[in-house]
């Protein structure tokens, strides 16, 4: 081959060369930013003024890409009427600016879509508000925006999470959210919460013999003197640690050494290794949270907690934790965390409380501050399995009604009956009374399993009120809940 014809060749090929890696680099490019077509992943749409919104929209796209689930990050300016309502599943991070305003960039899709009304019922959404509540109008923005997704039929996925000037723990919980919407999977924090060393002082079964997963109570002392407060509602973080014999268990698949401890005294290799070169297992686990169920002046801070198991049968890493491998007497590291999207009413008008399984934990907190305040009022309507085995908290339930702390009790075990009942329909039964106690201005608390009861309850809510009055004691804070 002559020199002339060589040197056009290689001219081509690496042209050629040059314009397939521009093609791959167009195409990730693309595919990182491309719209978000009809039923594919999650889209994440963010309204910033300085930048923080954006950064946590594409530190979620990331958890969630992590976690095996398809997810965009797109400005909301991006976004119109036609394209919303399009979408099957959308997290919306949303901030305020000015006095209360939504940032700039996001003004025209205020005007030209949320001025507007679009169908919006086969649309699931997260809200992650960010504001600070030295603002008169803290979140306003993030309100107004899921009033309107409200309003347009779209469903939440969960309650809106307000942050307050960055808070951390705020930031954990939007992150335990998409943990449960990519498939209850745990991401990774993105700040690790400063524990305090708990003590666990006692640990009861509630429910032997039961035909459900085992529900423990758990009671835990604080650190000496450190100084803890907490109101109902509020959350504990806890920090799992792998026990020595799970990782006992792990290392064992590969044979019984034995070794020597500074003791003297010898020891399975994999006890040396837990309890020396990972001590407390302490590799960086992830948190999980609790409801609270119970007050500070009751001197322990309580848990209810269901010991849950995968397929394979090996516990699950905070409940296994929790209800088999923490010692009695020995520490649990956890956090509290304010929660005041489900914190008491601050006047003593009616609650109608609604829960199922370890729901129970945060509305027993809701009525041991009526019952210390002497309030009466409260309506509990709760659901679990057997009446003889699931009956939780029995006593303490009698007590209140012979107090008159609780006017009236109802409660549905869904394995008793010829067909099973649920709490949604003790709800849908007595819609009447759901009505009148709503129109004297009484308020709705809600805590269990978002799966299931949750959806069930405010179905069963929507029927009995309509959706304009749920959204409108949504947006007045007659309607909240802590669900999971
Ligand atoms: C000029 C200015 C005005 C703000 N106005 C409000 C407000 O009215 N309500 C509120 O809750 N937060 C307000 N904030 C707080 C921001 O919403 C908060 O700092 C947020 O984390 C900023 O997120 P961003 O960087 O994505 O815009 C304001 C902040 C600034 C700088």
């Amino acid at each position: 081959m002559d020199p002339w014809s060589a040197r056009h060749l290689w001219a081509g090929l690496i042209l050629a060369i040059y314009a397939l890696f521009c093609a791959v680099i167009f195409r990730r490019h693309a595919r990182r930013n491309r719209p978000v077509g009809a039923g594919e992943g999650i889209l994440v749409a963010y309204a910033t003024q300085t930048g923080f919104a954006e950064s946590l929209a594409r530190h979620t796209v990331t958890g969630l890409v992590a976690a095996g689930q398809a997810a965009w990050a797109e400005a909301i300016d991006r976004l119109d009427a036609t394209r919303l309502s399009g979408l099957t599943r959308a997290l919306f991070i949303v901030s305020t600016t000015g006095e209360g305003d939504a940032p700039d960039h996001a003004a025209g899709f205020v005007r030209r879509v949320m001025g507007a009304t679009t169908p919006l019922s086969t649309l699931q959404y997260g809200l992650l508000a960010l504001g600070d509540r030295d603002y008169a109008q803290f979140c306003a923005f993030g309100h107004a925006l899921d009033g309107w997704l409200r309003r347009q039929g779209a469903v939440p996925l969960f309650d809106m999470v307000e942050v307050d000037n960055g808070d951390a723990g705020a930031l954990r919980h939007w992150q335990h959210h998409l943990g449960q919407i990519a498939g209850h999977v745990h991401l990774p924090d993105w700040t690790t919460p400063d524990y305090q060393e708990w003590v666990l002082a006692e640990r009861h079964h509630l429910n032997p013999g039961s035909p459900g997963a085992s529900i423990f109570h758990l009671r835990l002392t604080p650190p000496p003197q450190a100084i803890v407060d907490w109101q109902a509602g509020d959350i504990a973080e806890v920090g799992p640690c792998n026990p020595p014999d799970m990782i006992a268990a792990a290392l064992a698949d590969g044979g019984g050494d034995r070794a020597e401890t500074r003791h003297g005294r010898t020891r399975p290799l994999a006890h040396w290794l837990a309890e020396t070169i990972l001590p407390e297992g302490r590799e960086p686990l992830p948190h999980r949270e609790y409801s609270i169920a119970s007050l500070p002046s009751d001197g322990t801070l309580d848990l209810v907690v269901r010991r849950m198991a995968g397929p394979d049968g090996r516990l699950g890493l905070g409940s296994g934790w929790l209800t088999r491998h923490a010692p009695v007497g020995g520490p649990v590291r956890l956090r509290l965390r304010r929660n005041p999207g489900f914190h008491p009413p601050t006047d003593d008008r009616r609650l109608i409380l609604v829960g199922n399984g370890t729901g129970i934990a945060g509305l027993r907190a809701h009525l041991k501050v009526r019952a210390r305040a002497g309030l009466g009022g409260n309506w509990l309507l709760f659901g679990e399995r057997t009446a003889a085995h699931d009956s939780l908290f029995d006593d303490e339930l009698a007590a209140w009604q012979a107090s008159g702390i609780l006017t009236r009790l109802d409660r549905a075990f869904s394995r008793d009956g010829a067909r099973p009942v649920y709490v949604q329909q003790l709800l849908a039964a007595a819609g009447d009374t759901v009505m009148e106690w709503v129109q004297d201005g009484a308020a709705i608390y809600v805590c269990g399993s978002l799966e299931g009861m949750a959806a069930g309850v405010h179905a069963a809510l929507t029927d009995i009120l309509g959706q304009d009055t749920l959204e409108e004691l949504a947006v007045q804070r007659r309607y909240r809940r802590d669900v999971y």
